[in-house]
């Protein structure tokens, strides 16, 4: 059995929904019976940034239909009355298990076989597994991943149930630090484990991790850097005790592990150029070595212009968010895309940005924090303040900004702190604008 149409999008996540509302708005928009969304989840694409924060709050906490796509770019909330409405064909729950790019099909656990005449590749990553390093006991009743809705379930039943207990958190990247918070919050005792100098070592310079690790220290937060958990004790089904490598023991209710993504790219091993470091290598169009394929969101290595043309992937939604409408206005040809003509060469024009939000703090990064000869720290760092307010900006070639990371920073100075990057501003020039919005750009020794 089999059914036919005209553009697929493989994988139903961020950059799923936000494909589909620019495929439909679009001035050649798609018609109804023209589009197809093929994903493994139950339910129509939401905002994935949501499972890690409201969804886990002990009140109050956001359930769906409130955070399907867009809304999370303050736009239309696209529930699978949408989809409906907009003819667009929703296959939920079910897997894609094998792709043939040449015949242009692809084969789902159900047995059917989907073709398109155009594919968006939005597959998104993985978490990383523990018995990925060796570690066994990812399935025990009060091990908790956190990639999707059924692992965000299933860590808020754990978390209910360990009410007053304690949580060993494995990896200090993103996962560890937002879902520390949450335990937090539902006053679960936290240790915190990884290999690291120092919590978020892919982005935090050690001062600023040094204030955040202080601060989840005054809430309780105990951290042990430097190792690794070695194996996980299980008894009747769930972990009691984490052992870390210099053979210490850690007593525990429930563990949480983040540790690193990688890109689902297993469909099109061998038919599609990848990138070495994972991801689906497209051009400034999102288009992929078949002509016929676009790749979209965590899965896309793509040319950032800000950076030469150099190949990127992101693991971020606002990228998932500008990759899925840059693919979608490219499909549909608009020779006003957003990007413009002239940037096809060099690359798409994406400024990279991250944030996070735990407890009562709030960050935002722009920019590259790769390419940095010295960095800046400006503000205050110390752990008194109520409302923090500090940042650091990663210095290049002539003195250009080339990062810069806010904490507490209003939107007027993220505002100035982007446009800063964008521009190639100097430190100076950075500096000046930050004062004049309100921000001391008083720099630490
Ligand atoms: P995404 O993972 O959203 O979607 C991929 C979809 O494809 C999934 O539905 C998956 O099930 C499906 N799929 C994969 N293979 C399939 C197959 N073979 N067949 C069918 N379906 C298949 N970023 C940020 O900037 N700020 C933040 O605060 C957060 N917070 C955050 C929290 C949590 C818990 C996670 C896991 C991630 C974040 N992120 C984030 C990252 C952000 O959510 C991420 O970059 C985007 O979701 C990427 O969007 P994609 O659509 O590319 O992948
Ligand atoms: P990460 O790469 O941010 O952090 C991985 C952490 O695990 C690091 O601290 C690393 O040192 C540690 N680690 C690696 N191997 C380990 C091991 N064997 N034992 C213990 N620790 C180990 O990845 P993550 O936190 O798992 O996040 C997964 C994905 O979710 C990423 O794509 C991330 O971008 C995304 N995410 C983003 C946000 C956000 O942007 N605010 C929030 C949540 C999740």
């Amino acid at each position: 059995m089999g059914r036919a149409f005209a553009y697929v999008i493989l994988g139903g996540g961020v950059a799923a929904g936000y494909a589909a509302l620019e495929l439909v708005r679009h001035r050649n928009g798609v018609s109804p019976g023209e589009l197809c969304i093929i994903s493994d989840e139950a339910v129509a694409p939401y905002e994935r940034p949501a499972l890690s924060k409201g969804y886990l709050l002990p009140r109050g906490a956001a359930r769906l239909p409130a955070f399907h796509t867009c809304v999370g770019a303050n736009d239309e909330l696209l529930t699978e009355q949408w989809y409906k409405e907009h003819g667009i064909e929703l296959v939920l729950a079910t897997r894609v298990i094998s792709a043939d790019l040449r015949r242009k099909t692809l084969l789902t656990d159900t047995g059917e076989t989907i073709s398109y005449k155009t594919l968006i590749v939005a597959t998104g990553a993985r978490a990383l597994k523990l018995e990925e390093f060796g570690v066994g006991g990812s399935h025990a009743a009060n091990v908790c991943y956190l990639r999707n809705l059924e692992d965000a379930d299933k860590m808020v039943g754990v978390m209910r149930s360990c009410h007053g207990g304690s949580a060993v958190v494995i990896g200090g990247g993103y996962i560890g630090m937002e879902c520390a918070a949450a335990l937090v919050a539902h006053e679960i005792k936290v240790t915190m484990v990884f290999p690291g100098k120092h919590c978020m070592d892919r982005l935090f310079t050690p001062k600023i991790a040094e204030f955040y690790e202080k601060y989840y220290t005054a809430k309780g937060v105990a951290f042990i850097k430097g190792t690794a958990v070695t194996s996980l004790e299980v008894s009747d089904g769930k972990v009691t005790e984490a052992i870390l490598r210099d053979g210490r023991r850690l007593p525990c209710d429930m563990v949480v592990v983040g540790i690193g993504a990688r890109a689902n790219t297993g469909l099109f091993d061998g038919q599609l150029a990848t990138e070495k470091r994972g991801g689906i290598k497209v051009d400034a169009r999102m288009r992929a070595s078949d002509a016929a394929v676009y790749a979209v969101g965590d899965v896309a290595a793509f040319p950032v212009a800000l950076f030469g043309g150099d190949l990127r992937r992101f693991e971020h939604v606002d990228c998932a968010r500008r990759t899925a409408r840059r693919a979608a206005s490219a499909i549909l040809q608009d020779p006003a895309a957003s990007n413009g003509d002239n940037a096809k060469e060099e690359g798409f024009d994406y400024l990279p940005f991250f944030y996070s939000r735990v407890f009562a703090l709030s960050w935002q990064f722009y920019g590259d924090n790769a390419a940095g000869d010295a960095v800046i720290h400006f503000g205050d760092f110390s752990p008194g303040p109520a409302a923090p307010r500090f940042g650091a900006c990663w210095v290049g070639a002539g003195g250009r900004v080339g990062g810069v990371f806010l904490e507490g920073g209003t939107r007027e100075q993220s505002e100035s702190a982007a446009s800063a990057v964008r521009r190639g501003a100097t430190v100076a020039e950075l500096a000046g604008e930050l004062e004049r919005r309100g921000l001391t750009f008083a720099v630490d020794p």
